[in-house]
């Protein structure tokens, strides 16, 4: 039994397991689950509707403002919408994967995802994914993770989720993003203070749930 005001911060590249890692715990731990790439890719599937171009980042960030947008924290079943449509299939579309990462990256956008991150975390009894969540939404969490895997396993996982994609081209697009991700300068994807770092390449979905779960279990008996 875990603290109702627990927060856990679940940071990492794209295809570290981060996403079925983080639902399987909150759903173990009877906590709720927010995925904050899934609002970045909200607000990027905004921009693509609504013909702003995503490379130009005063037009980005001018937009940044307008879709209202709500997250469901369901761990079975998270959901997303932009101005009441849901998205949550479309978000995950190959057009809007390509146009994330800028999109991530203008300061408008993350200070307007910051302020929604923060009214969702609320009063806590959370686990939370992204990729900043640890160094900038919430550096007092009790529990930080930092989950990596070799770029050939997260690309195998990223294709089998695409549905059998090209497995180079999947890699190659993983190491692109990476490289944006972590070179922008506001909240870049970085290891932060205090994080346990997993690499995730050799263990099984349920092992890495396994270990996280006991690491929450470790900090709660201890506070
Ligand atoms: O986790 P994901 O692949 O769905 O995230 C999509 C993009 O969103 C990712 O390339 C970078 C951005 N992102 C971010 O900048 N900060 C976060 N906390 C989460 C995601």
């Amino acid at each position: 039994i875990v603290s109702s005001t627990l927060v856990v911060a679940i940071d990492g590249p794209s295809g570290s397991g981060k996403s079925s890692t983080s639902r399987g715990v909150a759903a173990a731990l009877g906590l709720r689950y927010l995925d904050t790439g899934a609002m970045f890719r909200a607000m990027t599937w905004a921009m693509l509707r609504d013909r702003v171009d995503v490379h130009d980042a005063g037009a980005v960030g001018a937009h940044a403002a307008t879709p209202r947008l709500t997250s469901g924290t369901d761990p079975d079943g998270p959901t997303i919408t932009v101005d009441g449509e849901d998205v949550s299939a479309a978000i995950r579309l190959p057009d809007v994967t390509a146009a994330v990462s800028p999109v991530s990256a203008v300061p408008e956008v993350r200070a307007r995802l910051l302020e929604l991150q923060r009214e969702v975390i609320g009063d806590g009894g959370i686990v939370v994914e992204g990729r900043d969540i640890g160094s900038v939404v919430w550096p007092q969490a009790p529990v930080k993770v930092y989950l990596t895997a070799d770029p050939s396993a997260r690309a195998l996982r990223r294709a089998a989720e695409e549905g059998g994609a090209d497995l180079a081209a999947t890699e190659q697009s993983l190491l692109a993003r990476d490289k944006i991700d972590s070179g922008r300068a506001t909240a870049p994807l970085t290891m932060p203070a205090g994080a346990h770092h997993i690499d995730t390449t050799p263990y099984t979905l349920d092992e890495v749930i396994g270990l996280v779960v006991a690491l929450v279990e470790a900090v709660e008996a201890r506070s």
